[in-house]
């Protein structure tokens, strides 16, 4: 057997492969959530980074590929453990056991599936920024150059209330898988022991936790008016100075 025979034609081949792109995955999500947290800062670090990236050119597309790749793999050995496991299931369940990894399988591949519509929309929203998906395309000026307001995108996405509210339930959904992904994980790779497998059991609770708590915390504050438009040409910016200029700009409209 080759190395790809062992990866993709057996049972813990499968599962490795799982593993190693489930980590890259939550390697790109916990960078994502670092990188969207700078909307707590001024608008300028969020538009600077995003600004960054585009920069990237053929890097960025590199890193879109090579993210996809992960993606297409994980949902394909998913698929294919899953069909592989209906086909090897004896009749009904004898168990406990059996009923409870079958519930946790269940979950996992609901969420999954879920995260997975989340992501296109997200990527529509967001990324592609479809007109009618709640975005905002325009640009501003950092130093006299044109970026893209993305502050200004991700607040006026998130004030709509059915959005965040979408938003924060998938990363909760997210959230789930994660944490079950994380203990199969370490289950995969060897860690079996029953002090290691509690701690990281504990471990992947908190991460996970941690994790949502963090993500809805953006949708979350703008929804609670904590973040707000800062873009005085973009309705809906409210002046804190309440001066001339925008008093006047605000009884025109
Ligand atoms: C509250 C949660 C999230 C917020 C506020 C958020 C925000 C954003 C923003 C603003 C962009 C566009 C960046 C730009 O145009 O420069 C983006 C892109 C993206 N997001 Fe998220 N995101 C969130 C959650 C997620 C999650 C959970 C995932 C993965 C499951 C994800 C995956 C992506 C991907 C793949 C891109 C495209 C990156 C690219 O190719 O340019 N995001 N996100």
């Amino acid at each position: 057997m080759n190395i790809f025979q062992v990866l993709f034609q057996t049972s813990i081949g499968k599962k490795a492969v799982m593993a190693v792109t489930g980590l890259i995955m939550v390697g790109f999500i916990i960078g994502h959530l670092v990188g969207n947290l700078q909307l707590f800062a001024p608008p300028e670090k969020i538009n600077a980074y995003a600004h960054f990236l585009e920069g990237l050119g053929p890097g960025l597309w590199a890193i879109r590929a090579f993210l996809l790749l992960t993606l297409v793999l994980h949902v394909w050995m998913a698929i294919k453990l899953t069909l592989e496991n209906k086909a090897a299931r004896p009749q009904d369940y004898v168990s406990q056991q059996t009923l409870r990894a079958t519930y946790a399988s269940r979950t996992m591949r609901l969420s999954g599936f879920i995260v997975l519509a989340f992501l296109i929309y997200h990527l529509l929203h967001f990324t592609v920024r479809v007109e009618g998906f709640g975005t905002y395309p325009h640009t501003t000026l950092i130093d006299g150059t044109p970026v893209r307001d993305v502050h200004t995108m991700m607040v006026v996405g998130f004030q709509n209330i059915w959005i965040s509210l979408f938003y924060i339930i998938s990363v909760g959904l997210l959230s789930w898988h994660l944490n079950h992904g994380l203990v199969s994980m370490f289950q995969t790779v060897g860690f079996r022991s029953r002090t290691w497998s509690s701690f990281l059991t504990k471990a992947s609770v908190l991460f996970s936790i941690l994790y949502f708590l963090a993500n809805a915390a953006i949708p979350g504050s703008v929804l609670a008016g904590v973040v707000k438009i800062q873009n005085p040409e973009v309705a809906g910016y409210v002046c804190p100075a309440k001066c001339a200029v925008c008093e006047a700009k605000n009884a025109k409209t």
